[in-house]
């Protein structure tokens, strides 16, 4: 059985002030809950990660970078590490989200080096995949899921692809209020599950989480968190109030898989 995971990437928003207000809001609201059967992780922005470190510290939410750089350290100016992500409190980094694709030349090969990087530095990677509306229009959403997964993950063994979480984000759901339908991200999750079986073996696939992303809200995550294949949510938008985020968090944990 895969444990629910729920993410708030909080991309370019919130100061350290602003940061400390929201997790500690979010502590009032999931610190009771019962988080046997779920994952909570914050992406706050690097500025604001220790900070909301103390806030979260001993409770059930955990803390996630929203990127890395894959050496430890060195003169690689303006870069965080996998070790000062660790050292900050994090457990979790996302990787590969499809804006650092777009508009700070992530490939799948940048992206391989953060995962190991992320590994080694026993941080789960959140892997995020995905294709653009033109690409899915073009009717290639499974050739990039397929490129964005298999060369994403190149050389990654059985026993460490199952530190790994994958977030399929459509490109064309995020921030812009289109959720894809529950219907068409079953499709592309059980694509990539078919994926993973094809490379790890059946047994490994069924253990991988895998979380959509794109408009998640509210009132979609039940009935998106209710496809057999569909693990969780990176969440964006509605991750950076408090009611929204404790919202979905809580209808989440009622879908009983
Ligand atoms: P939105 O929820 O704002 O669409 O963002 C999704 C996302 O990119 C999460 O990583």
């Amino acid at each position: 059985m895969r444990k629910t995971i729920i993410a708030g990437n909080w991309k370019l928003y919130k100061t350290i002030n602003e940061a400390i207000e929201l997790s500690n809001g979010l502590m009032r609201d999931l610190f009771k809950i019962d988080s046997q059967g779920i994952d909570i992780v914050l992406c706050p922005p690097f500025t604001a990660l220790s900070s909301v470190s103390e806030v979260i510290l001993e409770s059930n939410i955990y803390l996630g970078g929203q990127d890395l750089y894959w050496v430890d350290e060195g003169a690689f100016t303006g870069e965080i590490s996998g070790k000062m992500l660790k050292d900050a409190g994090c457990s979790f980094v996302i990787i590969g989200h499809s804006e650092r694709r777009q508009f700070f030349g992530e490939t799948n090969e940048t992206v391989n080096k953060k995962i190991k990087a992320a590994i080694v530095n026993s941080l789960t990677p959140i892997v995020c995949v995905g294709e653009l509306l033109k690409e899915r229009e073009a009717g290639k959403t499974f050739d990039v899921l397929k490129d964005h997964v298999q060369n994403g993950l190149t050389g990654i063994d059985k026993e460490d692809i199952l530190k790994i979480v994958i977030a399929y984000e459509p490109v064309w759901a995020i921030g812009t209020g289109k959720t894809a339908t529950p219907v068409q991200a079953q499709e592309a999750h059980k694509y990539i599950r078919d994926l993973l079986a094809k490379l790890y073996g059946q047994d490994i696939a069924d253990q991988i989480r895998i979380q959509y992303g794109g408009s998640v809200k509210p009132d979609n995550i039940v009935e998106l968190m209710k496809q057999p294949d569909l693990d969780g949510a990176l969440v964006g938008g509605a991750s950076l109030q408090i009611n929204s985020f404790s919202e979905i968090v809580k209808k989440a944990l009622e879908v009983i898989k």
